[in-house]
């Protein structure tokens, strides 16, 4: 891969975790590696259940891990999916994402290949609900 070290640690972060997910019925091990303002990095795993719809994607976790530590800050998100083609985060992801993002932070997706897409949130959420939707109430 040639791209700076940092993307390269973001990368075999998130890859590294994704050996850990617990995905017995999708078989699908994805990692998520965020970065807070500041440096600190969280990671994160998807883990499924029985009842599938409890099922937690990796990205979420990583978030959740950030906000139990007291960090609500996230500059950088990026995702790992040991597959031949990048897998974007889900609606649900997106959504939870803004709640601690902003419009323009990156989100850096990652494969088996070398290649990767570096795009902003905007580009795979244009129009998400926003916490001042809700200042908005009369
Ligand atoms: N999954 C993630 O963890 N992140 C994504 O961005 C997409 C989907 C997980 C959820 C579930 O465990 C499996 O992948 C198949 O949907």
């Amino acid at each position: 891969m040639n791209a700076d070290p940092a993307i390269k640690k973001l990368r075999e972060s998130s890859k590294a975790v994704s050996v850990h997910s617990y995905s017995p019925y999708s078989k699908f091990k994805i990692g998520a590696t965020l970065v807070i303002k500041g440096g600190k990095t969280f990671s994160g795993t998807n883990v499924e259940n029985a009842s599938f719809g409890l099922s937690m994607c990796a990205e979420r976790n990583a978030i959740f891990q950030a906000v139990a530590h007291g960090e609500q800050q996230i500059e950088t998100m990026a995702i790992y999916s040991p597959l031949k083609t990048h897998v974007v985060p889900c609606g649900v992801c997106l959504q939870v994402m803004i709640e601690f993002m902003q419009m323009d932070s990156s989100i850096y997706l990652f494969c088996e290949s070398d290649d990767y897409i570096k795009e902003p949130f905007s580009y795979f959420l244009p129009h998400p609900f926003l916490k001042e939707s809700l200042l908005n109430r009369d």
